[in-house]
């Protein structure tokens, strides 16, 4: 149990009572352990997307909350994420983004590993000359693989290895979202961005949950795109966010538009979501693109967010592509001095989280329910367990 025992108990309080989580929720080194394991590694948290490693061999070292995995797509084809350690003394088996021609060797002692993670060979662990012994069995020492799924293009890790099945725990926002479960095609290199900023990945997933910030950070947006066309979109403990009655399509000078998704129903034709799925995975969607923001806690007080935008089809129009990144890029980038605002002001100590707009903030405050009901279930693990 860390010393850090935060009182959650305002925090689950309804909507027109309730405070925000306590600052040491953004702050304390203590909590942001604490909430590795009760909130992103004991769920189907979003590590990188597949298109990270495109092709069967293509492997990638990341590091995710201090642990070193190691991204692959295996010779088949299939995406897996394991620990980036040899089983012999623990070496990090890839220390840079490559392809693996053959076997994934360990550069220690030159064990070797199929992209599947099957220990292949052990030269000279027998004596020299002997590539085997008894006492090692090969079969009891592949690499140590991570629980992964792939979905919308995203990995999915569940570190803990015991949330439920991947469709099971998401099965509401695949129902949400049925008509758009269709080939994603990343755009490429200039579909892709990343944005460092200076805050607690919470407040990421909090600022993207609301609308009600609009008019006031995202002027351009609010031009066409106004505060009174949003609903609200609150699923409890799974995820929260918003979604526009008038999303208007990036039109090139000659008229042209992005292909729409095939067979997407008419509802969307103006319509457009902007998803938080619980914990770190910021999700939009409309008839012609989409986009994924998968948010890396780098520390208690530092957030990485990884950006793709994706397409209805592989070969998208060039011009009109590297503008709505520029668009979305821009409008991501008007979020920051807000997330960092509210970190700066976490420091204050009269601060005691703060009170919702009942009528504006109910996604945000979905969110903290979340957050405080996962940490709480997570202490009386501990708790039982001492
Ligand atoms: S640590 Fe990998 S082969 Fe020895
Ligand atoms: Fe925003």
């Amino acid at each position: 149990m860390p010393q850090t025992v935060t009182d959650l108990s305002s925090v689950r309080r309804s909507v027109e009572k309730a405070n925000g989580l306590p600052n040491a929720h953004y702050i304390d080194p203590e909590v942001f352990e604490e909430e590795k394991h009760a909130l992103l590694f004991s769920q189907w948290a979003g590590l990188a997307v597949a298109a990270d490693v495109p092709e069967p061999g293509d492997a990638r070292p990341i590091e995710f909350l201090g642990m070193p995995l190691l991204l692959i797509r295996d010779k088949d084809g299939e995406v897996r994420v394991f620990q980036n350690i040899c089983r012999h003394r623990g070496m990090i088996l890839v220390e840079a983004p490559r392809k693996i021609e053959g076997a994934i060797r360990c550069p220690y002692h030159s064990w070797c590993y199929s992209t599947k993670g099957k220990l292949v060979s052990t030269p000279h662990v027998g004596g020299p000359g002997h590539n085997t012994h008894d006492a090692i069995k090969r079969d009891d020492l592949g690499l140590n693989e991570v629980r992964s799924h792939v979905w919308r293009d995203i990995v999915w890790i569940n570190v803990s290895g015991d949330a439920p099945e991947f469709d099971v725990a998401m099965a509401d926002i695949k129902e949400r979202w049925r008509e758009f479960e269709l080939p994603l095609y990343h755009g490429g290199p200039d579909s892709r961005f990343e944005l460092e900023v200076a805050t607690n990945w919470k407040l990421a997933v909090e600022n993207y949950c609301e609308s009600y910030h609009l008019p006031w950070v995202h002027p351009g947006l609010n031009s066409y795109s106004k505060l009174e066309d949003h609903y609200h979109i609150e699923q409890p403990g799974e995820f929260s966010g918003q979604g526009t009655m008038v999303y208007r399509q990036l039109t090139n000078e000659n008229g042209e538009k992005f292909p729409d998704f095939e067979e997407v129903g008419t509802k969307w034709n103006e319509q457009a979501e902007y998803i938080a799925v619980y914990p770190n995975v910021l999700l939009g969607t409309h008839r012609d693109h989409a986009f994924a923001i998968v948010l890396e806690p780098k520390g208690p007080e530092r957030t990485v967010e990884h950006i793709h935008l994706y397409y209805s089809v592989p070969d998208s129009d060039e011009g009109l592509r590297a503008r709505n990144t520029q668009l979305w890029k821009t409008v991501f980038e008007e979020d920051i001095f807000v997330v960092e605002g509210m970190q700066r002001g976490r420091h204050a100590t009269q601060f005691d989280g703060g009170r919702f707009s009942p009528v504006m903030d109910s996604p945000t405050h979905c969110f903290h329910e979340w957050v405080a009901t996962k940490i709480e279930t997570h202490r009386a693990k501990a708790r039982a367990a001492e």
